[in-house]
């Protein structure tokens, strides 16, 4: 897809009747309750990580159970359940060395917009199979995904807070704790105030790191990071963010982030790195795009530079974990909700987070 601005004329995502067969074995019916619009599903509609089409968008959700397949014995009906946008097949190489985030059948399936059984649930009114979305396609009222893609949930949770963990909460705070594992009293820099980059700085905030410093070139993300946890901002355009945050820190933050999705960014974020420090990648640029640093300065100033796939998660593990610490108060999730919205507005959404004036918007249903 590469539609023309403003997606709320060009009209990228339709909203139309489809038809959704029953779950097979080990699938599950799922009744959307709420659905998160993440830079991610912006990225497909404007061509930047191009997904086979037609596609039921939406990758970070919360539901209840409606209907389960044949030898579902992972959820049951009316459970309430959280989506990993990667299925878990728990028998790949990956899965066993407990790198979920890299299931190797999830990541087959997910390229190929089919559930991990290799089916696809969803046809249009054309008669054109549909293709699912991360194993997700939450931008509908129901769907149906593999027993693989679910976490349940304490049924306490508003399914609006509960959809964040889904996507932004399990890669931000993922990114802290699980690929970088920032120790306490450590410095921290975050690069792009979204829905990822705010849950990092929370996840800092969890995991005792200072100083906390926030870079985005909008004053209104830079507040919002303040209140989640950021100890100094920066505006990367009016400032050299690279020289305040080493001027700051005394050299450069120990461990920089960069969840803006710009290869321009992750070079000021590696700039703004210290000797010995770690540069960890949670954007997703387009494929063509480049990363050019000096080779080397990873030997001679022993730098690590670390990529980070939905949080480096095992999602079974990690998004009970990070709601327990959210109903704490360790983690100010709720925080990055920005705005609710329905179905047939969605369009409407992709404009507001196309100019960066939403973080995260709430379809509900
Ligand atoms: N690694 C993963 O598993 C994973 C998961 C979800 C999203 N992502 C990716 O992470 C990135 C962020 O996602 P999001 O939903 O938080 O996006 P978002 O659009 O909500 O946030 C991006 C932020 O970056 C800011 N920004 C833009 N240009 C900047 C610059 N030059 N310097 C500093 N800040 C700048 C924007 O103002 C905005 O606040 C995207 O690339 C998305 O595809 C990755
Ligand atoms: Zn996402
Ligand atoms: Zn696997």
């Amino acid at each position: 897809m590469n539609q023309s601005l403003p997606y709320a004329t060009s009209l990228p995502l339709v909203v139309d009747e489809v038809s959704l067969a029953a779950p097979g074995a080990g699938e599950v019916l799922i009744e959307i309750k709420a659905a998160g619009i993440c830079h991610s599903d912006l990225s497909v509609v404007n061509g930047s990580r191009p997904r086979v089409m037609p596609m039921v968008l939406g990758h970070e959700a919360s539901g209840i159970v409606r209907e389960v397949g044949q030898n579902v014995a992972e959820v049951a009906v009316d459970d309430h359940v959280v989506f990993s946008f990667v299925p878990v097949c728990g028998l790949c190489k990956f899965c066993i060395a407990g790198r979920a985030a890299l299931c190797e059948r999830g990541a087959r399936a997910n390229v190929a917009g089919e559930l991990l059984s290799g089916a696809k649930r969803f046809t249009n009114n054309l008669g054109q199979v549909c293709n699912h979305h991360l194993g997700v396609s939450a931008f509908s009222q129901f769907t149906v995904a593999a027993q693989e893609s679910l976490v349940k949930i304490d049924k306490s949770l508003l399914f609006e807070s509960a959809a964040l963990f889904g996507c932004a909460v399990m890669t931000g705070v993922g990114a802290i704790f699980n690929t970088a594992r920032v120790a306490a009293g450590t410095s921290v820099a975050v690069f792009g105030m979204g829905g990822v980059g705010l849950s990092a700085v929370m996840g800092a905030r969890a995991a005792g790191a200072f100083p906390i410093i926030a870079v985005d070139v909008l004053e209104d993300k830079l507040d919002l990071a303040k209140e989640v946890g950021a100890t100094h901002a920066i505006n990367a355009k009016e400032t050299d963010a690279a020289a305040a945050i080493k001027d700051i820190t005394d050299g450069g933050a120990e461990n920089v982030f960069e969840s803006v999705g710009s290869e321009t960014v992750l070079v000021q974020a590696y700039n703004s790195t210290r000797r010995g420090g770690t540069t960890v990648t949670l954007g997703l640029p387009a494929p063509d795009k480049m990363l050019m640093i000096p080779a080397v300065s990873l030997v001679a100033e022993e730098r690590k530079i670390l990529g980070s796939y939905m949080g480096s998660a095992i999602p079974r593990r990690d998004i009970p974990k990070y709601i327990a610490m959210f109903q704490a108060g360790l983690l100010p999730v709720d925080k990055l909700h920005t705005h609710t919205l329905k179905l047939d507005d969605i369009n409407v959404g992709f404009d507001r987070l196309n100019r960066a004036e939403a973080v995260r918007q709430i379809v509900t249903f």
